[in-house]
């Protein structure tokens, strides 16, 4: 088992990345934090899964809520039900509640507890890729408005994360997929020993130290910037145009991954046209194909800047890009808007 510890403003949170860590889920959380009671929530995809498993090893109370399953649940009023079943679970400050679940669980549950009795302890056990290796780290909470994604949240850290990666083997080939999407931003903002790694057709084989590369990236970033209100802005490799695609699909034709990974390979584009020394962009596109992820735009340049457009902060006169113009080195570059179309067009 390998720990990471990360020191934000409010505590040190414990990550834990092991093969088996599920089975201890009750031993790790006891040992933490002595809670008198705790409330697991999970989603209709992943309680068949884990919940018993989970539930069993406690010798204290365990109350539950499932939540339907789908991005499209991310919303205050599933954070309601909780703080319902919180309350009609007796939970109190000196209690538990356990994230047990993808993204969208961890997002949800994070600013249940968060908010809850303005705040209850907290630990994520993210169960895919995805969370794993980003999600579940870094205390970034929240849920979605009619108006866009993660418009409301809260920074309020897991004080335990544990990180089995045995429970990625009952992940859809689709889903692994789309965190390989953010392994690989990790290799290419940071670490290209990442990318050496993923590029083996054995990669499995070494998932856990895949994982603990990546996670160890996000930590030492959030340990610098936990608000991010500057470096951490890196870990957005690819996520400005990505999240241009995924708006213009309606958050359904791309999923996160392949929209990360259409973005990337743009972003790597524009370096190249800024000026990078090395051309990147055929390296980032066979490695992504590798993992069966998409590389090209299914959208004109005019599309894509017209979204960006749209997200654009009111009377921001620039808008920030991540480049990468040598491997393992990002760069955040304040592009002026008034520039934007000419960017968009190298793409
Ligand atoms: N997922 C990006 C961040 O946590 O900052």
């Amino acid at each position: 088992m390998q720990h990471l510890s990360l020191k934000g403003a409010y505590g040190v949170s414990d990550i834990l990345i092991g093969s088996g860590l599920i089975q201890r889920t009750a031993e790790e959380c006891i040992h933490k934090f002595s809670p008198s009671r705790v409330h697991i929530v999970t989603d209709t995809h992943v309680a068949p899964l884990y919940l018993e498993t989970i539930r069993q090893q406690f010798n204290i109370p365990v109350s539950v809520s499932t939540i339907p399953a789908g991005e499209e649940h991310k919303r205050l009023s599933t954070v309601e039900t909780l703080y319902h079943d919180f309350l009609s679970a007796g939970l109190t400050r000196k209690d538990l509640v356990i994230a047990v679940g993808g993204g969208v669980t961890g997002d949800i549950t994070g600013f249940a507890a968060a908010t809850f009795l303005r705040g209850v302890s907290l630990c994520q056990i993210p169960t895919t890729l995805l969370a794993q290796v980003d999600s579940s780290v870094g205390g970034k909470t929240g849920v979605d408005l009619a108006e866009g994604k993660n418009l409301v949240g809260a920074f309020y850290q897991p004080r335990l994360v544990l990180i089995d990666p045995q429970a990625l083997s009952t992940l859809p080939a689709g889903i692994f997929q789309d965190g390989m999407a953010e392994v690989i931003k990790y290799g290419c903002i940071q670490n290209p020993e990442i990318l050496h790694l993923v590029s083996r057709p054995d990669f499995k084989a070494d998932i856990d130290r895949i994982i603990y590369e990546c996670v160890k990236i996000k930590r030492d970033i959030v340990e610098v910037d936990e608000h991010d209100t500057g470096l951490r802005m890196i870990l957005n490799f690819g996520h400005t145009i990505g999240h241009a695609a995924e708006k213009l699909g309606n958050y359904t034709a791309l999923t996160h991954g392949q929209a990360v990974a259409i973005g990337m390979v743009a972003a790597m584009r524009l370096s190249n046209a800024l000026g990078a020394p090395e051309d990147l962009v055929p390296l980032l596109s066979s490695l992504l194909q590798q993992h069966g992820l998409p590389t090209e735009l299914p959208y004109g340049k005019q599309d894509i800047f017209n979204a960006l457009l749209s997200d654009k902060k009111k009377f921001a006169d620039t808008m920030n890009f991540i480049l990468v113009r040598e491997l393992g080195k990002a760069d955040i570059v304040p592009l002026p808007v008034s520039q934007l179309q000419e960017y968009i067009m190298t793409i």
